[in-house]
């Protein structure tokens, strides 16, 4: 526990079900990760994720992408909340937007993103059905911090996941999210507290 230092400040963007943004909330809550949650945003209103944390009181930003304008556009409305929230860290849970490289290098180095697979291997929004298709036999998750290339940046965290021979999309998916669950929170935690 770091209780004598002040918390980083985090925002959350997601797209979807949010179980990442669940883990890293409880780890919040338990004292585990040593941070506030000052924002948590989606491209998508509907978003379960979404949902529960404006039910649990958190500040919520919901900035639908709008078709026929260009990211950066739908972008803006995410950038402005960040800002406004005086984030120091932009943590992307699930997140299913590419960024342009215009949010990328509004906060540099500040952008954390969680993967489904071993990068370089299986980059994309598929990683886990194309781990399965390709016959690998190993795959994982991968935390890094997000450059301006799709699935790429710096390499924090990695850990291998087995794919068994009856593996479906389905088990393989239940096992990758346990792995998920538990090292996103642990790696923020050394990632925002590395010089402690
Ligand atoms: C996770 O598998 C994460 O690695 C990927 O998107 C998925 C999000 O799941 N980037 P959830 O919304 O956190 O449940």
């Amino acid at each position: 526990m770091k209780s004598h230092r002040p918390k980083p400040r985090v925002a959350i963007l997601l797209s979807g079900t949010g179980s990442n943004m669940d883990a890293i909330l409880n780890a919040c809550k338990q004292g585990a990760l040593w941070a506030e949650i000052v924002l948590i945003a989606s491209d998508n209103p509907d978003s379960p994720g979404l949902a529960r944390a404006a039910k649990a009181g958190f500040r919520i930003v919901a900035a639908p992408y709008k078709k026929g304008i260009p990211r950066g556009e739908n972008e803006q409305p995410l950038i402005d909340a960040i800002r406004e929230s005086q984030a120091d860290w932009i943590v992307l849970a699930g997140f299913m937007r590419v960024l342009t490289s215009h949010f990328v290098s509004s906060f540099p180095g500040r952008i954390v993103n969680i993967h489904p697979s071993l990068l370089p291997a299986f980059p994309g929004a598929h990683a886990i059905v194309d781990a399965l298709q390709a016959g690998a036999e190993v795959t994982g998750v991968t935390i890094h911090i997000v450059d301006e290339l799709v699935d790429h940046g710096p390499i924090i965290a990695q850990e291998e996941v087995f794919i068994q021979q009856d593996d479906t999309e389905d088990s393989l998916a239940a096992r990758i999210h346990a792995v998920e669950h538990r090292l996103y929170p642990a790696t923020l935690q050394e990632l925002f507290h590395e010089d402690t």
